[in-house]
């Protein structure tokens, strides 16, 4: 035996070889695919000793997912290098599976990205990666796989968006993932938006959309006076005050309900309230969807300042059958009105045609809503202003007058009717003039007509006249 000092180094190099030698044989058994070595090549890894971390987010995180990798790949510096996956089953299987299929020839070969167009605004969309990879590195520099794909609508068989990250190690693989997960926070596309939960009748998929953001001033709301300052107090108020409040010890979270017969403008102050509150992200809810709630108070929580809008609240407190949780539906709300910290900017507010069938709810569980305000019919002087607000692009020579005291005990959407109504008798009576002008005639014969008895349920449609409906 010599004295041969061991060297590490010519091992280490002896070993290298040793890899290469069998990685080759193994290669030289069938034609190398090239999606294989495109992923494992970048890797540097033998298929069996890669690392996978996969994380979920519901569907309409999407385009968050997106943004997320997008912003990932550009702050890494490299040009996005994505490719995609061809064969006709490829939806149908994970990453994994679709990547082993390959690696033994079967099914799937290098090809092109599939991509799905996804909201981000109002009237705004990108092209989503609906199953792709794009080669990259992690935060340290370590090569890492990140393979994307959106959720599959069409076969009901995943509903979630799925980022898969592929390393040599986990803690390669955690941390490119946690930093796609902040940047996803920071271009989130939802922040300050108008959004609404929906459940789509195709497969009963979750939606989140956007909507335009509404912009009234305080002379299109016609309310005694008082309410809406009121009402502006306890929302924008809050909301400009925050900060101090909470240094001073207060609550910022507030909860309102606005309660009064259909048409008096609850849905209508609601509106003019997201103008109020431009930057705050507003999510309504109502109808089956408010098996979302969970999903909407996470959501409210994350995007503050945020405005939960629940309508029509009534319509829910007496079905017991929707929540996931087995309870009332009413009961979820109110639960997840209370899961949110006392500091959090959040405001919920609730819209109801039937207070009365709240009262015991909210009052056994007092703290939820802070704020109950009446939305009533208007009166003489509510009705002679809303008879000039939605008349403002019409000629009107009539005496309006008879026309408020005849009109007493109707909803501001009865008077808004009615005017269109006599507006469009106008135009088929005169279609040759320019201006419309609606007279005596148009006013009362349309007002007769109205409450004719043979519409009734048009009435009651618009908000049926004091002590016709349940709430006066
Ligand atoms: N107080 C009001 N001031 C001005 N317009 C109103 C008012 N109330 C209702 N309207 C008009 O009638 C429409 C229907 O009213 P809405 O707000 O939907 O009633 P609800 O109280 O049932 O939510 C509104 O879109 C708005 O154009
Ligand atoms: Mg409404």
């Amino acid at each position: 035996m010599g004295s041969q000092a061991f060297d590490a180094g010519e091992f280490a190099a002896e070993l290298q070889r040793i890899i290469k030698a069998t990685a080759d044989a193994v290669s030289t058994e069938g034609p190398v695919n090239p999606l294989v070595e495109k992923v494992f090549g970048h890797l540097g890894l033998d298929p069996a000793a890669v690392t996978v971390v996969t994380q979920e987010w519901p569907s309409w995180e999407h385009a968050n997912l997106q943004r997320g990798v997008d912003a990932y790949v550009g702050e890494r510096g490299s040009a996005p290098d994505w490719f995609g996956i061809a064969g006709a089953q490829r939806s149908g299987d994970d990453f994994i599976g679709l990547l082993a299929n390959a690696r033994h020839g079967r099914w799937y070969e290098l090809g092109t990205v599939d991509y799905a167009t996804v909201a981000i605004g109002p009237d705004k969309s990108i092209e989503a990666v609906k199953l792709g990879l794009v080669n990259a590195t992690a935060p340290d520099g370590v090569p890492v796989v990140l393979c994307v794909r959106g959720p599959d609508m069409r076969f009901g068989n995943t509903q979630a968006c799925q980022l898969t990250v592929l390393a040599a190690e986990r803690v390669t693989a955690t941390a490119a993932r946690e930093r796609i997960e902040e940047l996803m926070a920071e271009h989130d596309v939802y922040r300050g938006q108008v959004l609404a939960f929906g459940i789509s009748e195709h497969r009963g998929n979750e939606l989140l959309t956007f909507l335009p953001r509404p912009h009234l001033s305080a002379a299109d709301v016609v309310l005694p006076d008082g309410v809406l300052d009121l009402i502006e107090r306890h929302t924008v108020g809050i909301a400009e005050h925050g900060a101090r409040l909470r240094a001073a010890g207060q609550h910022v979270k507030r909860g309102l309900l606005l309660h009064g017969a259909p048409g008096t403008g609850k849905t209508h102050t609601v509106r003019y309230l997201m103008g109020r509150l431009p930057d705050a992200t507003v999510i309504v809810i109502s109808g089956p969807a408010m098996r979302l709630i969970n999903a909407a108070s996470a959501l409210a929580r994350r995007l503050q300042p945020s405005v939960v809008v629940v309508e029509d609240v009534d319509l829910i407190a007496k079905d017991r059958s929707y929540s996931p949780s087995g309870n009332p539906l009413l009961f979820s709300l109110l639960d997840a009105m209370d899961g949110i910290g006392g500091d959090a900017d959040v405001t919920f507010l609730l819209t109801t045609n039937r207070a009365g069938e709240l009262e015991t709810a909210l009052a056994d569980r007092p703290g939820r809503v802070d704020l109950a305000v009446e939305i009533p019919r208007p009166d003489a002087r509510g009705r002679a202003a809303l008879l000039a607000l939605y008349s403002s692009g019409l000629t009107v020579t009539a005496d309006l007058e008879p026309i408020v005291a005849a009109t007493a005990g109707q909803t501001a959407s009865f008077i808004k009717e009615l005017l269109r109504r006599a507006a469009l008798r106008a135009i088929t009576a005169h279609p040759e003039q320019q201006q419309v002008s609606v007279d005596d005639a148009d006013l009362t014969a349309t007002l007769g007509e109205m409450n004719d008895a043979a519409s009734a349920l048009t009435r009651s449609l618009l908000g049926a006249p004091n002590g016709q409906d349940s709430n006066s």
